[in-house]
């Protein structure tokens, strides 16, 4: 008897093991406790449709086009909360990359942000270190990259630009103009109202800028 179980272990072992092997390298051979590795629950983001080895055929057909993964309806605005100042920074920017687009964000685009001359502290320090290389450390246009002479005729804040209203200041950080990129990747809608309060003080030329320096150095 007890022979025969050792034989029978012996032999039941191989037969176990080899059971597991099949000659397709991507598949993970026989699974003895499939519910182990494969989960039940629905994921999001995932067309069980489209994955029928997970599942029967009947199963992925039930599944199929299930809505898992349906982009949001056009026009759809991510909630940001009760605060009204970040509501109305998160609203999307309506204006096309066109001339029309730039004209009307002249207009009609406006800074949410109540205290300017807090927004052009906090929008100095960002317009030192991304704008001073071309447009200059008072926005005269004579920048590091202006003087070397890869970009010329960018225009002084406080002469061709003085009366240059912040919609469209806002529209070409957002998408650019000319010789310059657009700034979209590298600064949030709160920090380019921030730059724009600062231009607006570079706008008022050498004096306003010169006291602006005294205030808050
Ligand atoms: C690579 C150089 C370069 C950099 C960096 C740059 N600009 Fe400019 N900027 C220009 C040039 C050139 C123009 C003139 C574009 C034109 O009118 O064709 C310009 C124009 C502008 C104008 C006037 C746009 C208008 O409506 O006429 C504003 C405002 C402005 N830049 C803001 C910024 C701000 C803010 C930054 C930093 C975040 C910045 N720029 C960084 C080169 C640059």
């Amino acid at each position: 008897m007890k022979t025969a179980n050792i034989l029978l272990s012996a032999l039941a072992l191989p037969a176990f093991l080899l059971g597991s092997c099949t000659t397709n390298p991507d598949s993970p051979g026989l699974e003895f406790m499939p519910d182990m590795y494969r989960s039940h629950a629905v994921e999001a983001y995932v067309d069980y449709g489209m994955d029928p080895y997970h599942f029967t055929e009947e199963t992925a057909a039930a599944q199929r086009n299930t809505s898992s993964a349906r982009k949001p309806v056009e026009g759809t605005i991510a909630y940001r909360g009760e605060d009204v100042l970040e509501r109305a920074l998160s609203m999307p920017y309506p204006f096309e990359n066109t001339p029309e687009g730039y004209e009307e964000a002249g207009l009609d685009w406006h800074s949410p942000l109540k205290d300017q001359t807090a927004a052009a502290e906090a929008g100095e320090a960002l317009y030192t270190t991304m704008c001073t290389q071309c447009h200059g450390e008072k926005g005269k246009g004579d920048g590091k990259i202006s003087q070397n002479g890869h970009i010329v005729g960018i225009p002084d804040y406080s002469v061709k630009l003085v009366d240059l209203p912040d919609g469209k200041m806002y529209h070409t950080i957002k998408y650019g103009k000319g010789l310059m990129g657009s700034h979209a990747s590298q600064l949030n809608p709160r920090q380019r109202w921030e730059i724009i309060a600062y231009i607006n003080v570079l706008q008022g030329g050498d004096d306003v800028a010169e006291d602006n320096d005294e205030n808050t150095h």
